[in-house]
């Protein structure tokens, strides 16, 4: 029987350069996704999994995510004041329950394998999914549920993929594909950002992993990988060596938050998805086309 999966870890001290200078004071994670914060769609996939425990690794200018999940009660009395009770419980529910966040901090930005380090004595010995929220993934059901059944199966490590053109592939981390389904397949490489004609595959990776801990000591060794980071691809591959490792290609869209085009069509993507905004959106987008 494996380790049921409880913990998300969810990285949120990078610098988000790109999206400079909206992110000069305000973390790249809140920002918003029609009206909800990036960070938001990524604790609801999480919950949808049956994640209890949300740990943040936050850095300086981050502390506006910890006020998000909390409550808001001079907010919440003037809605009730106000009779906005369906505003009032839209609040309510997105909220964590009391004891179900933690929050460190990742004191320099040295990579996301350095900042999935800091979580390691929040998380302790269990197994725990680790989720990039810049990594917006339009799916039914979640990713990181489409993950469970993978991991329920085979136990070890599970990463969520997708394919790319064979051209892009130098700015991702690529695995090899070995025997199995799109649902569950054996992982026999991995590379963080190859040359497109070293890569084993078109087979990216997407932003969603669920680990064991033991990655957590090979991530100790502090070991400077691409770009001058602490990767987290690298600590996977030497992990690989003692655990298996499973892919699941997933059913979904990705948009990557993290760049304009990603952050403006993931906009469009759910805005055009939202009943209420649909309609009237569509003949907005026609008019500017
Ligand atoms: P990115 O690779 O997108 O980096 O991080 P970034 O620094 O946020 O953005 P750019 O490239 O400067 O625009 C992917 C995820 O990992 C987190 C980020 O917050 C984001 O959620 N991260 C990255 C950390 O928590 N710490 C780091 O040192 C690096």
């Amino acid at each position: 029987m494996n380790n049921k999966v409880k913990i998300a870890v969810f990285p949120v001290a990078g610098l988000g350069t790109r999206f400079l200078p909206a992110t000069k004071s305000m973390p790249k994670e809140m920002l918003t996704v029609v009206d909800r914060p990036l960070i938001q769609y990524a604790v609801d996939e999480a919950r949808e999994a049956g994640i209890e425990h949300f740990v943040f690794v936050t850095g300086r200018n981050k502390g506006v995510i910890e006020d998000h999940f909390d409550r808001q009660f001079e907010l919440e009395t003037t809605l009730f004041e106000r009779g906005k009770t369906k505003e009032l419980k839209e609040l309510q529910k997105d909220l964590p329950k009391p004891g179900q966040t933690s929050f460190t901090r990742q004191q320099e930005p040295l990579g996301l394998g350095h900042a999935v380090w800091c979580a390691r004595d929040i998380v302790g010995d269990e197994p725990f999914a680790l989720l990039l929220p810049d990594m917006l993934i339009k799916a039914e059901p979640g990713v990181l549920s489409q993950m469970m059944g993978a991991y329920n199966e085979n136990g070890g490590n599970i990463i969520a993929v997708e394919e790319v053109d064979k051209k892009d592939v130098s700015s991702y981390g690529v695995v090899g594909r070995g025997a199995g389904l799109d649902e569950g397949f054996i992982i026999n490489e991995m590379i963080e950002k190859p040359d497109p004609k070293d890569a084993p595959s078109n087979l990216i990776i997407s932003g969603r992993y669920i680990l064991q801990p033991r990655i957590f000591d090979l991530l100790s060794s502090h070991t400077k990988g691409a770009g001058g980071e602490i990767q987290i691809t690298d600590a996977m591959q030497a992990l690989m060596k003692e655990q298996q490792f499973t892919g699941v290609k997933f059913k979904g869209r990705t948009f990557d938050c993290g760049s304009k085009i990603g952050f403006l069509s993931a906009n469009v993507a759910y805005a055009l998805d939202r009943e209420e905004l649909s309609e009237e959106f569509r003949k907005e987008l026609a008019i500017l086309l």
